[in-house]
């Protein structure tokens, strides 16, 4: 079992391990990327090799590879049908827990994963609390063909709703163009203030060759923020509920 060295990763874990609370014996969970949600999947991995009967769809082909190192028992969407809880990171989330996601590149399936469940809940320290979305530059999933084009009709969109000098870079990931899992490219607009996520949601999810993009409207339930001293605070749909504490390794 892994330990955390970090301020950050103990406060990544102590997250995690709130958020391993919320799973109970027999669940279809959808597991997240990232390197808060590989601490779950991380802490999961324990609870299932100590008896724990669950089975989870991955939301990416990384995150399935550490599921199966850790022997957690994997389905597909598709076999699943519908999952009881979800739980992933996020690149930023504000006080209405809309989300910035996609930083790893996994949106797409994270979105569609998240979507089919009862209930997602994000996991994160508190470098991710912000007031507006969108200093995290919004990435943006386009298919291949044409993706240039696409790319100019993401610039007007953005530049006809007011956003002003714009710069928008397709992915890079060691000298070459990033491909999602999917096989798709990610554009990353770094917009610097959102002020209307969920019309620009909207708007870019009309473009032809735009996939996805990584604003999470109305998808979340709650977020679980960690804190290194193992302080967890739990902001739901009604408000921020009590603190907590659990147990994180020093
Ligand atoms: C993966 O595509 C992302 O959506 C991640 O969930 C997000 O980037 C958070 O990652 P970290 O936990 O590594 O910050």
């Amino acid at each position: 079992m892994k330990i955390p060295t970090t301020p950050t990763d103990r406060a990544k874990y102590a997250a995690a391990k709130a958020a391993l609370d919320l799973v109970q014996p027999g669940m279809r969970l959808g597991i997240g990327t990232g390197s808060t949600a590989a601490w779950f999947v991380e802490l999961l991995g324990a609870r299932v090799a100590n008896g724990l009967g669950v089975v989870c769809v991955p939301t990416s082909s990384t995150t399935a590879a550490q599921a199966s190192k850790l022997s957690i028992p994997q389905i597909t969407l598709d076999e699943a049908g519908w999952l009881n809880l979800t739980v992933d990171g996020a690149d930023e989330f504000d006080a209405d827990l809309n989300l910035i996601k996609g930083g790893g590149g996994a949106l797409l399936q994270e979105m569609i994963v998240a979507t089919a469940s009862d209930r997602m809940v994000v996991i994160s320290d508190d470098s991710k609390e912000v007031a507006q979305l969108g200093a995290f530059a919004l990435p943006v999933e386009v298919v291949r063909f044409g993706w240039e084009t696409s790319q100019t009709l993401v610039a007007r969109l953005i530049a006809a709703m007011g956003y002003k000098n714009v710069k928008i870079a397709r992915r890079m990931k060691n000298g070459a163009a990033f491909v999602t899992d999917e096989g798709h490219y990610i554009l990353d607009l770094h917009l610097g203030a959102i002020t209307d996520a969920r019309g620009l949601s909207t708007a870019l999810n009309r473009i032809p060759g735009v996939v996805e993009t990584g604003l999470f409207i109305d998808i979340a339930h709650a977020v679980l923020v960690g804190y290194a001293d193992g302080r967890i605070r739990e902001i739901g749909a009604n408000g921020e509920g009590p603190e907590r504490h659990v147990e994180v390794p020093q």
